[in-house]
């Protein structure tokens, strides 16, 4: 019953949010995390709430310190503290950030980390690459706007990139940065999809089809 107690109350953060963040992410991260972990000899406990609270302290969306979010969840909902401060370690090394993403020390981070980057990409991905270029304003394509792959931190999140170009600076990227094998495989199913998808649409664009 403590998962049920944990889904109500992440639900109840991300109430708000459209942004492709809202709580469906979680749940697909944490269908897919379990999916992955099956393959494994891991601790299911450890990658089901790392999954479930990846992004309840997320800056972007948050503005708790500490990841008092998931530190505040886990207590309420009597997880011991030595599965919390796993659960901390491996959420506070998840984001991908510019060319530095880091890499969760443990298995269950891994397959976590893996079952997050598999939401950005494959139709899904796109779906949600779209939302989020609509929400910022974003033109979806511009034939004079090269990619931009490399960037660091600051110049990733404040750039006014097109959603096409954002393929190509991390989308494609993605499948090469899996940890385990087997979410390798299915990166590697979902970008065939995109890339699909990326052909279709210069055809399109240029009167090809
Ligand atoms: P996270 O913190 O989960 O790594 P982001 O906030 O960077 O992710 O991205 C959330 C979703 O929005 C992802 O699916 C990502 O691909 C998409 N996204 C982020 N930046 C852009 C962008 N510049 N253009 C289009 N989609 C984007
Ligand atoms: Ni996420």
């Amino acid at each position: 019953m403590t998962k049920k107690i944990i889904i109500e109350k992440v639900q109840a953060l991300f109430a708000p949010d459209h942004s492709g963040h809202d709580f469906f992410h979680t749940e697909r991260v944490y269908r897919t995390a379990m999916g992955i972990a099956e393959h494994y000899s891991c601790n299911c406990e450890i990658v089901a709430l790392a999954a479930l609270l990846h992004d309840v302290d997320d800056p972007k969306l948050f503005s708790t310190k500490d990841y008092s979010n998931a530190r505040k969840i886990m207590a309420e909902a009597g997880i011991d503290g030595e599965t919390a401060r796993e659960v901390i370690a491996i959420i506070s090394k998840m984001s991908f950030r510019g060319t530095g993403a880091q890499v969760p020390e443990s298995l269950e981070g891994k397959i976590v980390q893996d079952a997050d980057r598999l939401d950005a990409i494959g139709a899904i991905g796109i779906a949600r690459a779209f939302a989020y270029g609509g929400n910022h304003n974003r033109k979806m394509h511009d034939p004079a706007q090269r990619p931009n792959t490399g960037m660091d931190e600051d110049t990733y999140r404040s750039q006014k990139g097109t959603t096409i170009n954002h393929f190509y600076e991390k989308l494609l990227l993605l499948k090469d940065l899996m940890n385990t094998e087997y979410a390798k495989t299915m990166a590697e199913n979902r970008t065939q999809i995109m890339e699909a998808f990326l052909a279709e649409f210069m055809d399109e664009w240029d009167g090809r089809r």
